[in-house]
């Protein structure tokens, strides 16, 4: 290491500045749906680094030498550490990492065969939280920042026969990132969805969007295609088989646009139709499973297809009492199982980007979903780097899920304060999702029903807790009777905390009896007010929320309607199954 690094960096305070360039983000994205990957998932050596250290010292440079030929004494050995499944939160793997919250570098080595001379080669991360740095042979290859959306970064030309692939992922919480120091949920870290490689064509297809034109008539479907790589070939073809669609567009610029008039069956809860889409150009093809709809208000009404729609919901974290913020498709399908039980055709997916799964698993079964970016309560509303980040985060969900017909909603943010700052930077927000989603509505969740961002957005989210944080209803009566939005609202949290299995007096706070009565009086109140569309209380399951500590809640959110265990249905589950199934 040589003293002078020894010395520059326990007297430097500034060493992320070298780590400030090379930022990853949506640009770097690379449409992967379907396409064959080689999953980097399974065992890697992994170190925590609480100060740092690592960064400051560069131990990916000190990784490449064998221990016995080393000359100068080490802190950290790549193989040296224990070893943890990827993708796994580290707080779930080891009592010790529990609270982690720091830095912490994960290592594995990665062999590498070139299959044709002019291949490329990406690695994607489903999603790392929060800051992920990666390293391939002890080089810097640049930084992700958000904790729940993909990112893809190309090895063209970098990899060897024998690589070594270093990631240090941070997950500390402050107030310039997004979302901020304070949330009521769980701070997970680590790599915690699939590590990949695409191996593709020197020309492939890196985006892709397809959809019902949103104009009532429901007859044409737009598709926009665009490739990376020189232009081998000037012609792309999409194919809907079903629909008897088979057409060629030129390439201009690396893009190519198509507008193809066709009925198709239009998707919905009730008949969740899927068509299968094919793209192909030069040696590169993709396959989706695409369904055709439209959403859109009218008044204070959202219809899809042209129908009205009362949104039956219910909101979900990503939360596990094994896995913690990781998932599997086996929980994404109980969730929705156990919404549907409950009555729901509407699930909001709070308060950060779920994994992809849950969107494609949507698609198929039938539920409508709302989509959201972690602009929770307190950020840097003022600082354009958190704007930036906030920005990237969006395009980079919109990117990842803008073919799901089962995604009707962009949320740009929860409960923040209605200050001029934050009113700018959601405003741009807002502004992004529209420019970047001509066939989805835009929302966001406010405290207060007089929200200056109602102006803005196209669905008005009110989180409003009477009967719990405010013991008396008398406030939403009065907030029905009065209030003329003049656009669609969505209660979008509503609720009650209890312990499963804890009884006594509907009066007395965290029994079941207490929980069921809120439901019971919050839907006397709400169910029958022109302006609300729809409902989403506050929440499917209990989960973690390290703010919470009383004799009831012991690290949990206790407002699920179902245990934490997932399978206890407390009694105010059934109130709001009887509502929904009356609906
Ligand atoms: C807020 C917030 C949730 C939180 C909930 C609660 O509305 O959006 O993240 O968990 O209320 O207090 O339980």
């Amino acid at each position: 290491m040589g003293k002078d690094r020894v010395v520059t960096h326990i007297h430097s305070e500034s060493y992320l500045q070298q780590y400030a360039h090379k930022p990853i983000t949506h640009k770097s994205l690379v449409y992967t749906t379907n396409r064959p990957a080689e999953k980097l998932n399974g065992l890697w050596y992994f170190t925590e680094d609480p100060y740092d250290t690592g960064l400051r010292a560069g131990w990916p440079k000190d990784s490449l030498t064998p221990y016995w030929e080393k000359d100068e004494p080490w802190d950290y050995g790549w193989d040296e550490g224990e070893q943890v499944p990827v993708p796994s939160c580290w707080n779930m793997i080891n009592q010790r990492y529990y609270y982690y919250e720091g830095s912490a570098w994960y290592a594995r080595r990665v062999q590498y065969e070139p299959l044709s001379s002019d291949e490329r080669v990406v690695l994607r991360i489903g999603a790392a939280n929060y800051d992920a740095k990666v390293f391939l042979n002890g080089e810097y290859l640049g930084f992700h920042q958000g904790g729940s959306t993909p990112f893809c970064i190309e090895l063209t030309g970098l990899l060897r026969r024998d690589n070594l692939l270093q990631i240090c992922v941070n997950n500390e919480r402050f107030v310039e990132r997004i979302p901020g120091r304070n949330t009521d949920w769980f701070n997970y870290g680590g790599l915690y969805r699939d590590v990949e490689l695409f191996r593709l064509p020197s020309s492939f297809i890196k985006d892709f969007a397809v959809y019902l034109v949103p104009d009532g008539e429901y007859s044409t479907i737009k598709a926009h295609i665009e490739i990376d790589g020189s232009d081998v070939e000037n012609q792309v073809r999409l194919s809907i088989p079903e629909l008897d669609v088979d057409e060629t567009a030129v390439l201009i610029d690396g893009k190519a646009q198509f507008t193809i008039e066709c009925e198709p069956v239009l998707w919905s809860p009730e008949n969740p139709h899927l068509y299968d889409v094919y793209v192909s150009y030069g040696k590169d093809s993709i396959h989706d499973r695409i369904g055709f709809r439209q959403i859109e208000t009218r008044g204070t009404g959202i219809y899809l297809n042209g129908e009205k729609v009362f949104l039956k919901g219910i909101c979900v974290h990503e939360d596990d009492p094994i896995l913690g913020k990781a998932t599997i498709e086996e929980n994404i399908r109980r969730m929705f199982a156990d919404a549907k039980e409950l009555g729901c055709n509407f699930v909001r997916l709070a308060h950060y980007p779920h994994s992809e799964l849950a969107a494609v698993i949507a698609d198929e079964v039938g539920i409508l979903l709302w989509e959201e970016l972690p602009v929770y309560w307190t950020v840097d509303f003022a600082n354009e780097e958190t704007f930036r980040d906030a920005e990237n985060q969006l395009v980079e969900l919109i990117k990842r899920d803008q073919n799901r017909a089962s995604v009707i909603i962009w949320s740009v943010g929860n409960e923040n304060a209605d200050t001029d700052d934050r009113l700018h930077f959601m405003g741009r927000l807002v502004n992004t999702a529209r420019t970047l989603d001509t066939t989805r509505l835009v929302a966001a969740a406010c405290i207060v029903e007089k929200d200056r961002l109602a102006e803005y957005i196209d669905v008005i989210g009110v989180n409003e807790y009477y009967g719990w944080y405010i013991p008396d209803f008398g406030g939403l009566v009065e907030l029905v009777e009065t209030w003329n939005p003049g656009k669609p609202v969505i209660i979008s949290e509503t609720g009650a905390g209890a312990l499963a299995g804890y009884h006594g007096p509907k009066t007395e706070m965290f029994t079941e009896e207490k929980m069921a009565e809120v439901y019971r009086r919050q839907i006397e109140i709400i169910s029958d007010v022109e302006y609300i569309a729809g409902i989403s209380p506050w929440i499917l399951y209990d989960f973690r929320a390290p703010r919470r500590y009383n004799r009831f809640q012991r690290g949990y959110n206790r407002k699920g309607l179902i245990a934490a265990d997932k399978r206890t249905r407390k009694q105010a589950f059934y109130v709001l199954q009887d509502f929904y199934r009356g609906k």
